[in-house]
């Protein structure tokens, strides 16, 4: 037994001309897809989710913790046709799109920049976006892990606060092929939407679910501590921080907020 209908799945992608991939167990969704990508015979879009994740990567090279019977993992291949110049905010845009859809099942989901989706304080998804050149072509692969239900064995592994999509496990297989398809319709969303017109509309949006909006918050790298009153995002997905009376923009990367 799986934990995803496979084949409703597929058939719900096939509308949006997404091609589909299902696996038991791989090491890295988007490593698999960077197979995919390197082979000659492959025709994008592709989703792909496995049920076992065995060397999740999350971001700044940390490992993404797995329990398969509770959290869904997902990668999705895209080619990127837009300008090269919108590539820093579309993973705050992509947290973005999947935190209003997420709302609509749950209205405390919120996200936490740079491409959190954060309830009750605990983290409820993580994205990875990376990068590929093949043959002058630009592919990106979104890569996402949501905690659908709670798991005693992902709180004992992960040092931090959890959060998960659904309290109980009704309809747990319908639930996660529509998760899937939610996901789906967030990327193609991402990609399509990274024109200069919607700049205003999308700091604007994203100060709607800014849990950290006008709050004091601590950001931290190896090397540095700020501290200041969180003021949303650029159009081109920095940070604004308001600190000694100036507002200072921080690129994805560079520091993250501390919980
Ligand atoms: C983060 O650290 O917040 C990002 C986590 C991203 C995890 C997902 S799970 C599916 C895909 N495959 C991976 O190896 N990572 C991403």
């Amino acid at each position: 037994m799986t934990y995803l209908d496979e084949k409703n799945t597929r058939t719900a992608l096939k509308n949006y001309g997404v091609n589909f991939l299902f696996l038991e167990e791989t090491d890295s969704t988007n490593e698999h897809l960077k197979r995919v990508l390197s082979t000659s015979e492959f025709s994008d879009p592709i989703a792909l989710v496995a049920e076992r994740q065995m060397k999740g990567k999350g971001t700044k090279g940390r490992q993404w913790a797995d329990d398969p019977e509770n959290c869904l993992k997902f990668s999705m291949l895209v080619e990127y046709k837009g300008m090269e110049k919108y590539l820093p905010r579309l993973s705050p845009l992509l947290a973005l799109n999947l935190a209003e859809i997420f709302q609509n099942l749950d209205p405390s989901v919120r996200i936490k920049w740079p491409n959190d989706l954060i309830k009750d304080f605990g983290k409820l998804s993580g994205i990875l976006i990376e990068a590929v050149r093949k043959d002058e072509k630009l592919f990106l692969i979104f890569g996402i892990g949501i905690n659908l239900f709670n798991s005693s064995e992902l709180n004992r592994e992960v040092n931090r606060k959890i959060s998960y999509l659904f309290e109980e496990k009704k309809q747990e297989v319908l639930r996660r092929s529509e998760v899937v398809e939610k996901l789906v319709i967030s990327v193609l969303k991402t990609i399509s939407s990274c024109v200069e017109k919607d700049d205003i509309v999308f700091c604007e949006r994203w100060k709607k679910l800014d849990f950290f909006y006008d709050k004091i918050i601590s950001l931290q790298s190896p090397t540095e501590q700020l501290t200041g009153i969180e003021k949303g995002i650029t159009p081109s997905g920095e940070l604004k921080l308001l600190t000694d009376g100036k507002i200072k923009e921080i690129s994805n990367g560079e520091l993250s907020i501390v919980l």
